[in-house]
């Protein structure tokens, strides 16, 4: 059977299921065939410390932009310590950035929308491709809380972009049930979240936000787009 037929079946078992069963369940079903993509973000951790601490065989992996905050690198390194664990960093394609910046200048995302979308289309979205390919299930940290486009999506979809089925465990979890969750099990964090960073991408486009301000407002703050980078196209 196709992997898109297999949808309603997998989504009826999960609904049912916790963010770790449901890991447990996929991972076991499509053993070897499931991966994950972390940007370290505090949701990322929570999903890091269930595979990690229930040994589920779940390759985890990141992709390093080569624009990332260093406090965002070294949580790469002080999580593989306290886990135990191996997070895959995938870099983006040497000639596509070096024709990029050439063309679109090193800062040239400020400069307009399709400027800023080959941006993360050269350091991101083709690196999960190739981080996707030939795998069945791609898990993510996607809150529908996050935003307004992120409100309608499933805990288990289809991702038509890399034909694959896309799961996000901890969809319907709440900000306030991720903190606590985090505190309980003290889990490793972004110590730029305790600055008033809330959703953290590459330096240059992430800022902090205020009390108040939207989740997202701090992504891209200087466009009134989706906000979104083209990995999670909808
Ligand atoms: S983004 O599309 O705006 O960048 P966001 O930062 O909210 O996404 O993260 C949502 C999910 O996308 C994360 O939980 C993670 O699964 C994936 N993701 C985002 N950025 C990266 C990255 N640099 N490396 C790996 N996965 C990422
Ligand atoms: Fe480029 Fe900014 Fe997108 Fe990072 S978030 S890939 S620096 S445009």
């Amino acid at each position: 059977m196709s992997l898109k037929k297999n949808l309603h079946n997998l989504s009826e078992k999960i609904d049912n299921l916790s963010a770790a069963e449901g890991l447990a369940f996929l991972s076991d079903l499509f053993r070897g065939k499931v991966v994950f993509s972390t940007s370290l973000g505090q949701e990322d951790q929570v999903i890091t410390q269930m595979i990690a601490e229930n040994f589920l065989p779940i390759q985890i992996f990141s992709l390093d932009t080569g624009r990332l905050f260093s406090e965002t690198l070294d949580l790469i390194a002080r999580t593989e310590t306290k886990y135990h664990t191996k997070i895959k960093v995938l870099y983006p394609e040497r000639e596509s950035v070096e024709n990029l910046v050439l063309k679109q200048g090193i800062n040239g995302f400020y400069d307009s929308v399709d400027n800023r979308k080959s941006c993360c289309y050269a350091r991101k979205v083709e690196p999960l491709k190739r981080a996707l390919l030939g795998n069945s299930i791609w898990v993510t940290g996607l809150r529908a809380e996050q935003s307004a486009n992120r409100s309608g999506m499933q805990k288990i979809e289809w991702d038509e972009a890399n034909q694959i089925i896309k799961f996000n465990p901890l969809l319907d979890w709440t900000y306030e049930e991720m903190i606590t969750y985090i505190t309980k099990n003290k889990i490793p964090y972004n110590p730029l979240h305790d600055k008033g960073f809330v959703s953290i991408g590459c330096a240059p486009c992430t800022r902090a936000i205020m009390p108040g301000e939207d989740a997202r407002a701090g992504r891209w703050w200087w466009e009134d787009s989706k906000k979104e980078c083209g990995l999670h196209a909808r």
